[in-house]
């Protein structure tokens, strides 16, 4: 392929992978340090690389303070937009800048210090940001966890990142329910065995909690009573490579990794992915329809577009429902986005919902440029589908929780390439993007293999997990040595188009949302009727995948009489332990799991079965008959 964009597009990612270190000093140009770099890369303690390792910055500084002084004090910073509770307001970059500097006085009057952790289990609400953003003006280190979540992962996360103050909400505001946040933190804390020194809760009006009426050792207060009194907090100078913040995200376990992101490279590549990925430009306005809770609402609700001089919004809402099918459209009319981000689950429910996307013509979309689409495959009908709705880009871009910002994407910035349906399109620049055999050797055009990045990554992904180094290299660097594992599985074609087939390990992708087979299982398991059972993620049109359970009861239950029971117990234990984003679409109870002769349950082949593809048997397995008799269950069609 030889068009314009093509060679452009060539041209940077050649330049980026040929001189990592040029390109990358170039890019902290765009970056306010306190101590400028000098090194731009540590690469000698291979398999972990540092960038920038003798800068120092502050994040928050670079995403407030320096568009107040340069003149931007009076733009929008957030667009906060609740059709649920029916609010909106705008936060300026002066008014966010003030609150934040209060919020970081009182979080520092309660301790908090460079360094220390800070748990914010909060919805979708301007306090969420700005709790995030008075951490980073400390140098203290947030890790928000996903609202959907519930005691068992809060916990998880409690206790792996101990935090000396917890920010929560009294409650979060679903279309069809107020979600109590406080009995699910108070179950939480009861679990874990590190506790907090502070709690802080924002009371909303949908729900107030009950706020230091229990006997603690912990203090708790609210977020207005902290707030009062507080003196501005002034930004303190971190390492480039000091955490951010830690994002954790779910792997094959129960335990969650703890993503750890650093403070300088992340600026940098962040910065970089808004003018030569997303194409936005400061003072421009950004829609990414996420989540605080997950990396794209880190990177593309908070970061990016603050770090931009950008305005972004903060939608508490739905893509349908609240009230209908035309949400989407009416926000990006009404704050003039240039683009939206979202994942293709929304975009399926907006189809089902509206399958003309009649509603499109009641909204000014003039402003609107390109759709981005991530967090799960974007299949051609949903791609065809969007692309004649809007007449405007649809652009699929593959990433993780780990790389913090896109691997693979249409480098709209840089110049628009041909789209290929069903292809991310290139790796971006800065990514060696390669795929590789069983044996680590890469394989040629239209070979599927393990997509891998060769080391060292970009700067913004992660450099190791949070306190656990052999953790980070057991997980993402042993399979291949010298190369990342991204555990999606694809192939390039013959013009280096990225194809991204799935997880080639058990995590589960239920709409947009990465939920950990481990944690469902766990909660399974903690029913006293169940000796053994398993979790598979079976194809869903509209959520992409959905959990599916087989569960082997103990001897002496009588699944005769008590299995219809069990059943809906079991679905509501794994809602009230997991959360509600964990629904469990189907509970079989089975005689016996499928296992290899060392013990490991065939997950990926019950998975290929319930999806009714070809299955591949191992050899290993250790009684072929248990898979035999489970078939008929595996092809099941719906919920049971
Ligand atoms: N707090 C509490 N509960 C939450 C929650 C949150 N932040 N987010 C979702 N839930 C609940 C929902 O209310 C729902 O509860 P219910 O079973 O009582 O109805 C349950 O979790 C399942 O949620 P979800 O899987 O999101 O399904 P849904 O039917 O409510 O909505 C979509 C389907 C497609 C509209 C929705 O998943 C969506 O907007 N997805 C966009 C994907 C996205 O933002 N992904 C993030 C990565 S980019
Ligand atoms: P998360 O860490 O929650 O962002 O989930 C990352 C995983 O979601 C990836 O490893 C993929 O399996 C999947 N994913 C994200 N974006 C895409 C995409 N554009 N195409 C295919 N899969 C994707």
């Amino acid at each position: 392929m030889s068009d314009g964009a093509t060679t452009a597009y060539q041209k940077v990612h050649d330049a980026s992978l040929a001189d990592p270190e040029g390109f990358w000093r170039e890019a902290a140009g765009a970056i306010d340090w306190v101590t400028p770099p000098t090194r731009i890369l540590d690469d000698t303690r291979p398999p972990f690389y540092r960038w920038y390792p003798d800068a120092e910055l502050n994040v928050c500084f670079n995403a407030l303070d320096r568009h107040v002084a340069a003149g931007r004090g009076d733009q929008p910073a957030v667009r906060y937009d609740s059709p649920v509770t029916g609010t909106k307001a705008t936060l300026t970059y002066a008014d966010l800048l003030g609150r934040v500097s209060r919020f970081a006085g009182a979080l520092s009057g309660l301790g908090v210090e460079k360094g220390d952790r800070v748990v914010i289990y909060m919805p979708m609400v301007p306090e969420a940001v700005v709790a995030m953003l008075a951490c980073a003006r400390l140098g203290a280190i947030h890790s928000v966890v996903f609202g959907g979540f519930a005691p068992q992962e809060l916990a998880a996360r409690i206790e792996d990142a101990e935090p000396k103050v917890v920010v929560s909400a009294s409650c979060g505001v679903e279309p069809n329910r107020v979600v109590e946040y406080k009995p699910m933190l108070d179950a939480a804390l009861d679990r874990s065995s590190h506790k907090p020194e502070s709690v802080i809760v924002l009371q909303r009006e949908q729900s107030r909690a009950a706020v230091g009426e229990r006997d603690t050792d912990w203090e708790e207060m609210t977020w207005d009573e902290v707030y009062a009194d507080a003196e501005p907090a002034d930004c303190v100078p971190v390492a480039a490579t000091d955490p951010l913040y830690i994002l954790y995200t779910s792997g094959t376990t129960g335990k969650p990794k703890g993503i750890y992101r650093d403070s300088g490279g992340y600026a940098v590549a962040l910065r970089w992915s808004m003018a030569n990925l997303y194409d936005v430009a400061p003072g421009e306005t950004m829609f990414t329809a996420s989540d605080v809770g997950w990396v794209v609402g880190h990177s593309y609700i908070v970061y990016a577009p603050l770090l931009t001089g950008a305005t972004t919004v903060l939608y508490e809402g739905k893509p349908v429902g609240t009230p209908d099918a035309g949400a989407f459209w009416r926000v990006i009319a009404e704050y003039g986005a240039v683009c939206l981000f979202t994942a293709p689950t929304a975009f399926r429910a907006i189809k089902k919902e509206d399958s003309t996307a009649s509603k499109l013509a009641e909204h000014d979309l003039s402003r609107f440029r390109a759709l981005y689409l991530a967090g799960e495959r974007l299949d051609p009908d949903t791609y065809e589908w969007a692309s004649a709705a809007l007449g405007k880009p649809v652009i699929d871009n593959w990433w993780q929780t780990e790389t913090g910002w896109p691997i693979a994407c249409n480098p709209k910035g840089i110049g628009l390439m041909p789209i290929k349906p069903g292809s991310p399109t290139v790796a971006v620049p800065g990514y060696d993007v390669q795929v590789l055999d069983g044996s680590g050797q890469p394989v040629g055009p239209g070979v599927e293999g393990a997509i891998c990045i060769k080391l060292p990554m970009p700067p913004g992904t992660l450099p190791t997990l949070w306190g656990d180094d052999d953790r980070y290299v057991s997980s993402y660097l042993s399979a291949h040595p010298g190369y990342y594992l991204t555990g999606d599985g694809g192939y390039l074609d013959e013009d280096g188009y990225l194809y991204v087939m799935g997880r080639t390990d058990d995590v589960l992708n239920v709409a947009g949302h990465r939920l950990s087979t481990g944690s469902l299982e766990a909660a399974l398991a903690g029913h006293k009727a169940v000796a053994e059972c398993a979790v598979i993620g079976v194809h869903d049109d509209l959520k992409g995948q959905v959990p599916r359970a087989l569960v082997v009861l103990k001897s002496g239950v009588d699944a005769e009489a008590d299995g219809e029971r069990i059943r809906r117990e079991l679905v509501v234990r794994v809602r009230s332990e997991v959360g509600a984003v964990a629904a469990l679409h189907r509970v079989d109870i089975v005689a016996a799991l499928p296992k290899t002769r060392s013990g490991k349950i065939l997950r990926k082949t019950m998975r290929e079965m319930a999806d009714g593809k070809e299955t591949a048997v191992p050899a290993t397995i250790e009684d072929a008959s248990v898979l035999d008799a489970l078939a008929p269950v595996l092809r099941a069609p719906g919920p049971a």
